[in-house]
């Protein structure tokens, strides 16, 4: 396996600074560097990897075993061995299919059971006089649903909803401003019912109805794992919606996490969004890898991370309504494959996950896409947009982004050279060294990477495919690196200090033990604390 990372080095080292616009030369590029599911094309055509390094880079999927590790997940294997559980958030989406065992039990009959039910109290919600909902959850409890709410707004035809995450008091204050507490639901989404911006919202938002006249015995609902503790709040296991611990946080959107979503679009329209998940499911454990649209855009994550070290990727979708899908890669991604030791407890041998951020374009545009142009860094990005948008009367705007979307992954790989920057600047009437100077500052190095999805529609279907596409691409990822992708060790540190520091905080405890420098903030905060 080490021959096939060091033939890939030594292949960029060969190759860096070719343009990806002379690959061009062959005209089947384009659909040979693109993959095709029924209704999706990823484009990877202009990227600097050519038909040696794809060979390199599947003879690495190969080597590293992706195909088993696949199998094994899909049957309910315990994949996550450092938490001992099987991964089985496939099965959330396993429709009208075969059963999926875990510890010899099929698990299917739970997932239809509690699919029947979320179905039911949605229809429930929808014919009451219910306005809104306020799900309240942190994470993957709440970046799915809120992500997906958002993508699929014109498929509403519920209640309105709304997300509370932030335990700052101005996230749950001001979303419950103007709100009748009597006609509004409330779900605590969380796993463990244990986190502490979720409780604490969740308490604030108890006592703001009983304030306002409404009934949290019947206003309430909880989406958890956790029975004893979602009684223990009092609510009752009838308005419980539980799911396994094979669903990890970030990958629950599929299940009861994903209640807010099937109240906003209708249980029809969940079942689409479930059917595009599990179409994008069949097609992983299917194809070759060379049609295979996870694991190409996994292979392109691998080159452009691990082989030419470019430590960031942008996700640039070109649709307003999917603006909180960077958000939500950030966490299916940096939440996964942020790791540093491999599944055997040895030090990662390669860096692992990139730092994913991004925004909805043409906003990017006008921000950070400077740097993407013309810093000194190379930031793969990941483009995305539809062929068709939801306003037919605005069809001149939909054309507009898509044009805009084009347009950047052009200059991207183009770039301007020095010669036609100076050309530029002679048609201005410069001249000398003031031209020379002013052309400088209009070059465009070119030569950036970039990857295009385009789809037909923005529909509950086809976010369903794009999310497993995701999903997909960061296990494929995380399975090639040796890493664990559903554990998060990493976040517990950070919430067992906040617990230790909260009563330094209220003033209760003293700051003795703490190093100088939290010491000296935690004295000003109180000293200029409003009494
Ligand atoms: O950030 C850590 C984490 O455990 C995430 O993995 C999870 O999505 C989030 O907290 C919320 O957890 P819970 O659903 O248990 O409240």
């Amino acid at each position: 396996m080490m021959e096939i990372w060091q033939s890939l080095k030594s292949r960029h080292a060969a190759i860096a600074e070719r343009p990806i616009l002379a690959l061009f030369e062959d005209e089947m590029r384009a659909d040979d560097f693109s993959v095709q599911t029924q209704d999706m094309r990823l484009d990877y055509s202009k990227t600097n990897i050519d038909r040696d390094t794809r060979a390199d880079l599947i003879a690495l999927l190969e080597a590293t075993g992706v195909a088993a590790k696949r199998d094994a997940m899909f049957r309910g294997e315990k994949i996550n061995e450092t938490e001992g559980r099987a991964v089985l958030h496939t099965a959330l989406r396993n429709l009208d299919a075969g059963s999926v065992e875990v510890d010899g039990q099929d698990v299917m009959p739970g997932v239809r059971v509690s699919l029947k039910r979320m179905r039911q109290f949605a229809n429930e919600v929808r014919q009451s006089g219910i306005t809104d909902v306020v799900n309240i959850g942190i994470g993957g409890s709440d970046l799915g649903p809120a992500m997906a709410v958002a993508a699929l707004a014109p498929y509403h035809d519920g209640p309105r909803c709304h997300f509370v995450s932030n335990v700052d008091g101005a996230h749950i204050a001001d979303t419950l401003r103007g709100l009748d507490a009597k006609t509004t639901l409330v779900i605590v989404a969380s796993k463990t019912f244990t986190t502490i911006e979720t409780m604490t919202n969740a308490r604030t938002a108890r006592a703001w109805m009983v304030d306002h006249g409404g009934d949290p015995e019947t206003q309430f609902v909880a989406l958890s794992t956790a029975e004893d503790k979602t009684t223990a709040f009092g609510i009752t296991p009838e308005r419980v919606f539980g799911f396994e611990d094979w669903v990890g946080g970030r990958y629950s959107v599929w299940g009861p996490i994903g209640l807010s979503l099937m109240i906003a679009i209708g249980p029809d329209g969940f079942d689409a969004f479930l059917r595009g998940a599990q179409a994008m499911d069949l097609h992983f454990c299917a194809a070759e890898p060379l049609e295979n649209m996870p694991m190409m855009l996994a292979l392109t994550g691998i080159w452009h991370n691990q082989i030419c070290d470019f430590a960031t990727r942008a996700v640039l979708p070109y649709d307003q309504r999917l603006s909180l899908l960077p958000d939500y890669l950030q966490q299916l991604e940096m939440e996964s494959n942020g790791k540093r030791v491999q599944m055997d407890g040895s030090d990662a041998a390669h860096h692992t996950g990139p730092v994913v951020w991004g925004a909805a374009g043409t906003n990017g545009q006008h921000a950070f896409y400077q740097l993407i142009h013309q810093g000194t860094r190379v930031i793969p990005c990941e483009f995305m947009v539809a062929a068709n948008g939801h306003e037919p009367e605005l069809a001149h705007h939909h054309q507009l982004l898509v044009a805009n979307c084009l347009a950047q992954s052009e200059a991207l790989m183009r770039g301007r050279s020095l010669m036609q920057a100076r050309r530029l600047m002679e048609e201005k009437g410069l001249e000398g060294d003031e031209l020379e100077r002013q052309a400088k500052h209009r070059v465009f190095p070119g030569n950036r990477p970039s990857t295009t999805l385009v789809y037909e529609r923005l529909d509950p279907f086809t976010l369903g495919q794009i999310i497993a596409l995701y999903e997909h691409r960061v296990f494929v990822e995380g399975v090639m690196l040796g890493i664990n992708s559903y554990d998060q060790w990493g976040v517990e540190l950070g919430k067992e200090l906040a617990t230790s520091l909260q009563p330094v905080v209220e003033g209760e405890a003293s700051a003795e033990g703490k190093d100088s420098s939290t010491a000296a903030l935690v004295d000003y905060l109180i000293r200029h604390r409003d009494r």
